[in-house]
Parts: C-alpha cells; structure tokens; sequence
C-alpha cells in the first residue's frame, strides 16, 4: 500500500515520501480501516520538523497522520461492538500514526462510528480538534453563562470550540483578523475582535475561561483579562507541572520549564487562577459525543481545503501557513 513517510527529522519537501510498504497486520483488540480521508493538523509538520523529538522520539522511516475516517475492512477476535463494514472515525494514539496511508491498524478503543450526517472527508476533520476542545473545556469545568475567549477562532480548534463552547451555552469573545470576521459571527461568536483593528485587552475583561491555541505571549496575557479564580487552558503554551509529570519529563527538564514558565506562574498565584496545558488523549466515547453534536446540528466542521493524497506534502505546507480557515483534509480513496 501507500503510505506518506518521515524519512528523518527537517524540513517537509525534503523529508517527507510516498513509500509502498505492506499493508499492517492487525491485533486482537484493533480493526484494520480503508482510508477514505484523513485530516491535517499542526502536529504533522511539528513531528516532521523534529519539534516533539523530545516527548516523541521516531524510527525512520516513520508512518504520519492523526485523524482518519474509512470503513473496518478487518477486525481483531476481541474487538467488540464494531464490525466489518462500519463507516468509522479516530484519531489514533500518538504511538501510532499513520493515518495518510490507503490502510492503517487502530485500537477498536479509540474508533467510533463517524457521524452519519457527514461524509467521510467532512469526518477525517473532526477528531483531533473536537477531543482537544472537549478535554480542554472539561479541565476548565465549563459551564452555560461561562464568559469563555478562545483565541484564533478562524483555526481548526477554533472553529470547533466556538460552537462547542455555543453548545453548551457559554457566552464566546473569539480573536480573527478582518477577511474572516464575518464567517467566523456565522458560527456563532457573541463578539468577534479583529486583531487587527482592535485590542481583545480592550474588549475582554473577567471572563471565567480563556482557551489559548496561540502561545507565547497570548498565554501570559490571558490571566490579566481572567476573573479572580479563572481558568486559562492552553493548546500550546507552557508546560505546567501536571503536565511535565505526565510527559514523564526528567527532573533536569521539569526544573528548565519551572524557570520558563516563571511569568505565567507569578501570574496564577496574583489571581488564584488554574492553568493547564492540555495533552489530547483519543477517546472513542468522546468521540460518539462528537458525533451526537454534529448529528444534532449543533456542530459543522469547517474546511478550508481538500488536498488529493498525492498533493498531502501541500498539504502539510499549507497548514505551516499558519492561515488556515478550519481544516485541511486529505481525500485518500
Ligand atoms: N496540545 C494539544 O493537544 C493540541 C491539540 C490541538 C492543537 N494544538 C496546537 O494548537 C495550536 C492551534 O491549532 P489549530 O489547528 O487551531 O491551528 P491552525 O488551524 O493552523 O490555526 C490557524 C488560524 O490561526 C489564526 N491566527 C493566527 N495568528 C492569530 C492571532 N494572532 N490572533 C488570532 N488568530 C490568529 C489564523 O487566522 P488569521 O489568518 O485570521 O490570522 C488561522 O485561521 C497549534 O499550535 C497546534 O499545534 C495542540
């Protein structure tokens, strides 16, 4: 079969192949899935660039791609309540990826039936940023009359949350610039800021969750417009010590990120704030709660663009960006 492979750590046209490889042999609790469609995420050109070499360390050549929907064309002797035939979706573990591939082997633990209001290219784009948003809001204990910031909501996890957060009756302030105001309102935002005539420090002030999917100094500045005992979650800032402990990071690390992480943490002290950096785990029951969002129209995926598999290496460098609306998928059957 053909698969789309890492063949060593840089950049991505130069590091990236199509290799034919046999198509996986499956173990008792996995099913073994057709693809029909997979989606693209940050973390592929991440894991390309060597970005996670030090939480995730590959063998070369090494397989690529997280989100995936297809049919279980094969399933293992103790898989149960799944079966030869089902239109299904996942996002596979960290530990095996693979999914730009024509087949790939996943735990039946981590697959649910996809939504059966949406295609197979339209599910491949749901998992990794509904699983984040859900254990994201989770850890924050989000709840309806919350004043919620989710910050680049024109992006893959932003589109998500907005309605997620919508759905569970939070008021949403969300970040954009000026070309995708106006569709990122239709998703149902109560105030979109446009970063690039506005201030959101103007606008945003003791809301109870900020949901930070841009880093650096995004992740600093959200405890100053939290209330007193707010929450910040984080996709993509600092390592927490919670998180460091479940990395498994080494003492030596932990003590270099405690000294990064010094601003942030003079900050959650002077507000008796919570602060976290998610780790996304799969879940498959979490996925059958995406499906039932999605099912009852509370949740549509937003795609940007749907690259052929032969074009996914364009697809990685168009995700690279950093200018997406929503998701890029690759349509692989
Ligand atoms: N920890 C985890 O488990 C986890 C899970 C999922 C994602 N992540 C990380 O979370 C981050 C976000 O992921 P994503 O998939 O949403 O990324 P993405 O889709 O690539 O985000 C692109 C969007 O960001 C917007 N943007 C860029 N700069 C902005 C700014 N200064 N203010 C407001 N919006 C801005 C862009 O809109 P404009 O063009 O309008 O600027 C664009 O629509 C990534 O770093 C990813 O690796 C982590």
């Amino acid at each position: 079969m053909k698969a789309l492979q890492i063949k060593g750590y840089g950049d991505i046209e130069t590091n990236l192949s199509f290799n034919e490889i046999e198509i996986p042999t499956i173990g008792d609790n996995q099913v073994l899935l057709e693809v029909h469609a997979a989606g693209v995420n940050p973390i592929d050109y991440k894991i390309t660039e060597g970005a996670l070499k030090r939480i995730h360390k590959l063998t070369f050549p090494a397989s690529i791609g997280f989100d995936v929907s297809g049919v279980i064309i094969k399933k293992g002797v103790k898989v149960e309540g799944l079966k030869v035939g089902d239109e299904v979706y996942s996002r596979v573990p960290r530990e095996f990826p693979g999914t730009f591939a024509e087949f790939i082997a996943v735990n039946a633990n981590v697959v649910s039936l996809k939504p059966s209001n949406l295609d197979f290219n339209y599910s491949s784009s749901l998992p990794l940023v509904g699983l984040t948003t859900i254990q994201s809001f989770n850890k924050a204990n989000l709840k309806s009359g919350d004043k919620v910031l989710i910050h680049a909501g024109s992006g893959g996890v932003g589109t998500f949350a907005i309605q997620y957060a919508k759905s569970k009756g939070a008021y949403v302030y969300t970040t954009t610039s000026t070309k995708n105001v106006s569709w990122v309102k239709e998703l149902g935002a109560d105030r979109v800021i446009d970063y690039k005539t506005e201030n959101y420090l103007d606008i945003v002030k003791d809301i109870d969750i900020v949901y930070d999917t841009l880093g650096g100094n995004y992740t600093v500045e959200a405890f100053d417009v939290i209330k007193r005992g707010g929450k910040v979650i984080s996709t993509i800032g600092e390592v927490d010590k919670e998180t460091a402990i479940e990395l498994k990071l080494n003492g030596i690390i932990r003590f270099v990120l405690s000294i990064k992480r010094r601003k942030i943490t003079k900050k959650i002290k002077s507000k008796s704030a919570f602060y976290k950096l998610i780790l996304m785990q799969p879940d498959r029951n979490q996925l059958i709660e995406i499906k039932k969002l999605v099912e009852a129209n509370l949740i549509k995926p937003v795609i940007d663009k749907t690259f052929p598999f032969s074009e996914s290496i364009g697809a990685l460098l168009y995700q690279k960006s950093g200018r997406v609306k929503g998701k890029i998928t690759i349509k692989i059957k």
